[in-house]
């Protein structure tokens, strides 16, 4: 006897009705756009007075096992209520998640997401482009021409010898530039891997994903040479990466890549790119290669500042004060270099960039060096042919990626027409202003030091000094070698940890009003030995004020004496 066919079993070819609806046959009756009103609608119902820095409703662990009780398992049939669904999903499953638009959120380096490009990669989203080719993604395939175009228009580089192209993250575009200057040091890689001399320059202070870049690339960490930087600023010591490298040189080594800062994680330092462009050109002389490092600087963050020029550095326009002029010109100057780079990177889901994650773009200076990546080298071109032959633009053959998402190229594109030059200087200028005033409030307050006032962005590190220790303590912890200087850095990180548990149990993580923050456990090695941690008040939101800044400060002191007075005497 057959098994029972159940009845939504029986017949071959039979939708259901409820599995047909969510596949509309025409944009001009797709339930899509109602079904983002009804989440839009159950996210302000949680929220009625206004965005909080995280969406209500996240119990943390103690409740990751009733919300998985709910959804992990497959349901036999399809949704009755699809409505009912994307409401519960949206407020279930985000309950918790930070929202970078709201200006107390000043947790770290996301982007506050700018509606146009949301809009945009959600149509995206739902026609599905895969950014592969023109002959799938169509019209597509410009927008990424157009960002690239954008782009090295605000680097000064002539737009017809840039390219770039967008990846899955910062991570992406360091993976990119190390590959590239695999390819041009051992050419031979493509046929025989990668040969055992081959090395990767970074920095001290780099981005942990450029280590990592380099470990997924197969170049071990004995073979990535790390270049301490200059204490007073934390930009990396030029000298010191000559001498390093040229000891590695003259045993042989091979250096594919010098990965370099545009804007560092926290402190937004941007290197001295001339002078390595400059190393990187008399190395090559001097060993006489036979291939150029590949010199990438990480401007994932520091690009941000290329939508700056002259125009808005003279006048009063950005209406700020004259002291944070200065700073976004210095800073100006210093990411300007970025076209002596063989290539740099973009994100758009960070700071200003307005654009949902991921959203990264690599440029090539020199499109040539991006024609080195092209797949299929070591099998004379027929690795990869489907592209080709039913397309005339067709950026899979180089990209690392096979399918990648058209929306981060639409949304990316659509930011950039929505907010224009001055749309991204207006918002640029407002968070390094209200970050100038941050640490202004904080520079007299008792038991608080700002580890960061060298910095020219728009991040501000703070480390708290326990009850008792003597007021300066820790500024000195910053220069003084030695094993009491040593044993107060350990004790001022341990009090910040228990600090920042603590404000953030009972205050941040519930949404209980105020600038909600976040902290590092190893934002700066001392000379006494240990790292020193730190909170850090990380701005993005183009609603910040100078208001919320001063309210930060004032919140920091007032928990400090709370927590203070709580701790046993
Ligand atoms: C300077 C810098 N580079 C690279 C990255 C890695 O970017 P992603 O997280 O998008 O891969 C980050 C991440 O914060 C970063 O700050």
């Amino acid at each position: 006897m057959s098994a029972p066919v159940s009845p939504r079993q029986s017949a071959w070819g039979h939708l259901m009705p409820e599995v047909r609806s969510l596949f509309p046959g025409a944009y001009a009756d797709s339930p899509f756009p109602a079904l983002c009103a009804e989440a839009f609608t159950a996210m302000a119902a949680v929220m009625p007075a206004g965005d909080l820095p995280r969406v209500p409703g996240w119990q943390g662990p103690a409740g990751y096992g009733e919300v998985l009780a709910r959804y992990a398992r497959l349901p036999e049939g399809p949704a009755s209520d699809v409505a009912a669904l994307v409401r519960d999903i949206s407020t279930d499953l985000l309950a918790g998640t930070t929202l970078w638009r709201c200006p107390e959120l000043q947790y770290n380096i996301g982007a506050a997401v700018n509606v146009a490009a949301a809009a945009a990669y959600a149509l995206a989203l739902d026609a599905n482009v895969f950014l592969i080719s023109d002959g799938q993604a169509g019209n597509a395939v410009l927008a990424e021409h157009a960002v690239a175009a954008i782009l090295a228009g605000l680097a000064g580089i002539p737009r017809d010898q840039a390219h770039g192209v967008f990846t899955f993250g910062g991570t992406g575009t360091i993976m990119y530039a190390i590959k590239a200057g695999i390819r041009k040091a051992a050419p031979e890689s493509v046929q025989s891997g990668l040969p055992l001399d081959v090395h990767v320059m970074v920095t001290r202070d780099a981005h942990f994903s450029h280590r990592a870049a380099a470990d997924w690339l197969g170049i071990g960490a004995s073979r990535v040479i790390t270049v301490p930087a200059v204490a007073r600023d934390r930009r990396t010591d030029v000298r010191a990466a000559g001498q390093i490298l040229r000891e590695r040189l003259d045993k042989g080594a091979r250096i594919a890549a010098m990965l370099i800062n545009g804007g560092t994680t926290y402190d937004h330092v941007v290197d001295d790119i001339a002078a390595f462009a400059g190393l990187r050109d008399q190395l090559v002389a001097e060993y006489r290669l036979s291939y150029r490092p590949h010199l990438h600087v990480d401007s994932v963050i520091g690009w941000g500042w290329l939508t700056l020029d002259d125009g808005a550095l003279s006048g009063p326009g950005l209406g700020v004060p004259e002291e944070t002029v200065a700073s976004l010109r210095e800073q100006h100057r210093r990411i300007s270099q970025v076209r002596l780079a063989d290539s740099w990177g973009v994100d758009f889901h960070k700071g200003i960039g307005g654009c949902p994650v991921d959203c990264s773009m690599v440029m090539f200076s020199d499109k040539a060096d991006l024609g080195l990546l092209r797949k299929g080298a070591a099998d004379e071109g027929s690795l990869h042919q489907l592209a080709a032959e039913f397309s005339s633009l067709s950026p899979v053959d180089y990209t690392l990626e096979t399918a990648r998402a058209g929306g981060k190229a639409i949304a990316a594109l659509t930011a950039l027409h929505s907010m224009g030059r001055a749309g991204f200087q207006a918002v640029l200028a407002r968070l390094v202003d209200a970050t100038r005033v941050l640490r202004g409030e904080l520079a007299g307050m008792p038991g608080v030091t700002v580890l960061n006032g060298h910095s020219l962005g728009f991040a501000t590190m703070v480390a708290l000094a326990p009850p008792g220790m003597p007021a300066g303590a820790v500024q000195a912890m910053l220069t003084v070698p030695g094993k009491d200087a040593a044993t107060a850095a350990r004790r001022c990180n341990e009090y910040l940890k228990a600090f920042f548990a603590w404000d953030n149990g009972t205050r941040m993580n519930v949404n209980g009003g105020g600038a909600v923050y976040s902290y590092s456990s190893g934002y700066l090695p001392v000379p006494s030995g240990p790292v020193l941690g730190a909170l850090k008040f990380y701005p993005t939101s183009p609603l910040i004020t100078r208001q919320h800044m001063r309210e930060a400060a004032a919140l920091l002191s007032r928990r400090k004496a709370e927590f203070d007075a709580s701790l046993p005497g």
